[in-house]
């Protein structure tokens, strides 16, 4: 049976998927920073679980380690681990941008080296979480853009490193997605009409619809496919904004 680790698993789209592989019968280990919450879903889930946090580099491999030592091996893991800062490069202090880098390219490079440690002998598939922002100019986004496009550079060199040892890794690019990061965006109803107007398809993302291709592509139906970047935004990278219906 398959082995999975959700990284950022107290998370909307980290909870999202890590139900969604319980519920299929996977083992998962769910690791997480926020140990309180960590623990009611892992309980709830009846998961074990780790502590992770993208401050300290060992968490990571910790993370990697407790799932073969539950499971016996780990043939799937996905870095939902992530943060959102919205601000102009001017009013960005040093601190700020160093916390986004953490937060999404310094986990998300932690994952993958973990997995070339770990997964390296028996392959498997890696996911990584980017961000629409990486590859459309959106005001304000300066450091989170900087970190999400980082994150898309390491999948696709990571693919080309471990391809020949079954290792595949792969990236997920949301749009803006109902989670608690962005709540304060979706609970207004201003910013969110405005921001739903940039989606083609009308509507904001939920977390289901990112986990849904997460989940994709952990599974083996995938097996022939890496070093991919998959928008998961409602068009919002590649469409232009809510059309009038065609009648
Ligand atoms: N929501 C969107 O619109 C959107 C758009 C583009 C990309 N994304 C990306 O999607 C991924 C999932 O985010 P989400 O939407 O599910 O948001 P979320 O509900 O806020 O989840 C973010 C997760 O990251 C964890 N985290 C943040 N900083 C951390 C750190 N330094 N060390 C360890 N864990 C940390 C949080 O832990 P705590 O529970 O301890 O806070 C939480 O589990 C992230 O990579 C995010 O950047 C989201």
């Amino acid at each position: 049976m398959s082995a999975f680790l959700v990284l950022g698993a107290t998370g909307s789209v980290g909870e999202n998927l890590a139900r969604r592989l319980v519920n299929d019968g996977c083992n998962v280990l769910l690791a997480g920073r926020d140990a309180d919450r960590l623990g009611k879903i892992s309980k709830e889930l009846c998961c074990p679980s780790a502590l992770v946090n993208a401050s300290e580099p060992t968490s990571f491999e910790r993370c990697f380690k407790a799932t073969v030592e539950s499971f016996g091996e780990v043939t799937g893991v996905a870095n939902c681990v992530g943060s959102l800062l919205l601000k102009p490069a001017h009013s960005t202090t040093d601190g700020e941008f160093h916390e986004t880098i953490t937060a999404n390219l310094f986990s998300a490079f932690a994952t993958v080296r973990a997995a070339g440690r770990l997964m390296k002998r028996n392959g498997g598939s890696v996911v990584l979480v980017s961000s629409a922002a990486a590859r459309i100019g959106m005001p304000n986004h300066e450091a989170i853009a900087a970190a999400k496009a980082g994150v898309e550079g390491l999948t696709v060199s990571a693919a080309a490193s471990y391809a020949a040892r079954g290792l595949r890794f792969n990236a997920v690019a949301p749009g803006l997605t109902r989670s608690r990061m962005t709540q304060h965006l979706w609970e207004n109803k201003t910013s969110a009409e405005a921001s739903t107007r940039m989606h083609a398809l009308g509507r904001l993302g939920e977390p289901a619809d990112v986990a849904a291709m997460i989940y994709w592509l952990l599974s083996t139906e995938t097996s022939w496919v890496t070093g991919q970047i998959f928008g998961v935004d409602g068009g919002l990278s590649s469409v232009l904004g809510r059309p009038k219906v065609a009648r």
